[in-house]
């Protein structure tokens, strides 16, 4: 099959050998001397003199993760939200207390940064920014830049869902004033769900401690103790954390700045592969994201069939569309384990579906 959603991400082979292998104690030497490597790794790639805590859990217990551990109930939140990731993270955030004021950009439009200025501007008594970088749902990239520096001139706490981008998507997380960022294993990572992994930087730690939501097995601190002694506070996933291990070896041997320039190849390819077929993109293209694309679908045709038919007749995975987008796009991942053939796979078995010449 060419598993092409935006996560999970096909894994290399080397990654699911690692899978395999027999277990170790997780109180044990094996699993400190692999703790302290990966943590080590991770940082450098999300480039940040902070500190990295692994959680096992999907993506969604990393965004619950940072919200409970930096959140108050009552505290004032903006969530700025282009999509139905960002709407998840408001949605946590009410869930926790949070007094949430949603500051929404139509679908398949970037955040604009001027607009979250000016939503700093007129409500001086917000605590915390949630923003998500690349947005999923609808295939599209924020400029976190942008947005990462007007927060911080406004010195509020920036909190970014980074689980489609981390690994795939430049993301210097100290230059760009992100204090704390999430990422899932399912992703860029190349390797099966089941991890989140939480970079948290000084302004980070210091909302953790002035925080006082309830906190059990997302605690920062008590991981941040464990961590620092080879451990973590409960039974964690071993098997993905020896796959992580494999998956970074690629990803540094081709470099980090190669494996981003990968994706942005990968995301201009897919791009003028939908739009070679005569098919339109959902999202602008000045904001278009190189981990997923997002494409209208024509006129008339059913999504739900369509994407049954390219699976099993042309072993083609794609996703729909989530939330107010079902049956109106189709989105292709490109993330990970990914090059030129896996697309030219993808816009072949379109192009036979769809009957394009
Ligand atoms: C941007 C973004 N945020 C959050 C999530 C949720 O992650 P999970 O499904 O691992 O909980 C996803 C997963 O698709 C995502 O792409």
């Amino acid at each position: 099959m060419n598993l092409r959603i935006p996560g999970p991400t096909p894994c290399p082979p080397q990654v699911l050998e690692a899978m395999a292998r027999q277990m170790v104690n997780h109180r044990g030497p094996e699993f400190k001397a692999l703790l302290k490597d990966l943590l080590a790794r991770l940082k450098a790639i999300a480039q940040t003199e902070g500190d990295i805590l692994i959680f096992t859990c999907s993506g969604t217990g990393g965004m619950e993760a940072a919200l409970v551990n930096t959140l108050s109930p009552g505290d004032r939140v903006l969530s700025v939200t282009n999509g139905s990731f960002g709407d998840r993270f408001a949605r946590i955030a009410e869930a926790f207390g949070g007094q949430v004021q949603k500051l929404s950009f139509e679908w398949g439009n970037p955040v604009d940064p001027k607009a979250v200025k000016k939503a700093l501007e007129d409500d001086p008594s917000i605590k915390l920014v949630l923003v998500t970088h690349n947005e999923t749902s609808t295939a599209v990239t924020n400029d976190l830049e942008a947005i990462g520096a007007v927060v911080r001139e406004h010195e509020k706490l920036l909190l970014v869902d980074a689980i489609s981008s981390m690994g795939a998507i430049d993301l210097p997380m100290d230059k760009w004033f992100c204090d704390v960022v999430v990422t899932g294993s399912q992703k860029s990572w190349m390797v099966p769900p089941g991890l989140a992994m939480v970079a948290v930087g000084p302004r980070g730690w210091k909302a953790v401690q002035e925080a006082r939501s309830a906190r059990f097995y997302w605690d920062f601190q008590a991981m941040k103790r464990f961590q620092e002694n080879g451990e973590t506070p409960f039974t964690p996933a071993i098997s993905i954390y020896f796959a992580l291990a494999v998956a970074l070896d690629a990803i540094e041997k081709e470099g980090l700045p190669n494996v981003i320039a990968r994706h942005a190849r990968m995301g201009a390819y897919t791009r003028k592969a939908v739009k070679d077929l005569g098919l339109t993109l959902f999202p602008k293209e000045s904001c278009a994201s190189n981990t997923v694309t997002a494409v209208n679908a024509p006129d008339g045709l059913e999504v739900k069939p369509f994407l049954r038919t390219l699976r099993d007749q042309h072993g083609v995975v794609l996703a729909g569309g989530q939330g107010k987008l079902d049956g109106s796009i189709f989105r292709i991942g490109h993330l990970g384990f990914v090059n030129e053939a896996d697309i030219d796979g993808v816009a072949k078995a379109l192009r036979a579906v769809l009957g394009r010449s």
